[in-house]
């Protein structure tokens, strides 16, 4: 059995100013210091202009977690107005970039191409992209949410440039379950995250795929997220709304490190 070392990621999704996304890391960095959480990868996405609010408190108090960003542009620099480069995420301390997620594919536009070319440009900036994917309702409907899921995976993943399972992580989200309150039971996170790691294994070979973390996104909360973290290809959650308050975040971690 690898040995994964669980995750917990929050996506603040469009949430907290500048102003009240220091307080939240502040609050969130006292919490998990309270509680010695260790053994848990925690990473925090804030809204653009919070990260370099959110990298200050990570520096001045030594809080424990990363720091990543919800969306990136692959080009270097340029009249992309509007955009952000790989590398200016880097300087602001981003070690990590959520990338696909569903909410950009639906109101954005964004495509398994665009996202692939995200990755390689995180990659080569040696920032971790979270790669979302994840079906819709009429697909699982379908029963077609394992296809569908492996197909996006290999869209997503192709071509791309990594040495070790620690340069990736995968997201599995159903869209269905989303921000609803409604979740998917830990069997059916399991049944597509096993294929996601097949697939992986496909992609990059065993050695690499077997380090690899896939999470589950979708209505995770302390209640619920340790009947995901159980099974066997579920290593940690991508969490919207319950890493909105440091202490239902920690109480996350928390239930993660047990
Ligand atoms: P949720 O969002 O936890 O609020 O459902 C998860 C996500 O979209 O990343």
């Amino acid at each position: 059995m690898p040995n994964r070392t669980r995750m917990i990621a929050g996506n603040w999704k469009m949430n907290k100013t500048y102003s009240e996304g220091v307080t939240l890391a502040q609050e969130l960095s006292n919490a998990l210091k309270e509680a010695a959480v260790s053994g848990v990868d925690v990473v925090v996405c804030p809204p653009l202009v919070d990260l370099k609010g959110v990298a200050g408190v990570i520096d001045f108090d030594k809080a424990p977690f990363a720091l990543g960003a919800q969306n990136v542009y692959w080009e270097e620099s340029g009249a992309f107005t509007g955009e952000t480069a790989p590398g200016m995420l880097t300087d602001v301390g981003c070690t990590y970039c959520i990338i696909g997620h569903s909410e950009r594919r639906g109101y954005f536009g964004e495509t398994d191409e665009d996202i692939n070319k995200k990755s390689k440009a995180l990659i080569a900036h040696k920032i971790v992209p979270i790669s979302c994917c994840g079906e819709s309702l009429e697909t699982r409907e379908a029963g077609k949410q394992v296809e569908f899921v492996v197909n996006q995976i290999k869209a997503d993943c192709a071509g791309l440039d990594i040495t070790s399972g620690d340069q990736l992580v995968i997201a599995y989200e159903p869209i269905w379950a989303i921000g609803t309150g409604k979740t998917a039971t830990p069997e059916d996170a399991q049944e597509v995250c096993g294929a996601i790691r097949k697939t992986l294994v496909e992609i990059f070979g065993e050695a690499i795929a077997s380090q690899i973390r896939v999470l589950y996104g979708g209505s995770a909360k302390p209640g619920n997220v340790l009947g995901f973290l159980e099974k066997e290809d579920v290593d940690g959650a991508l969490v919207g709304g319950a890493s909105l308050t440091a202490d239902g975040f920690s109480q996350m971690i928390q239930k993660a490190a047990e």
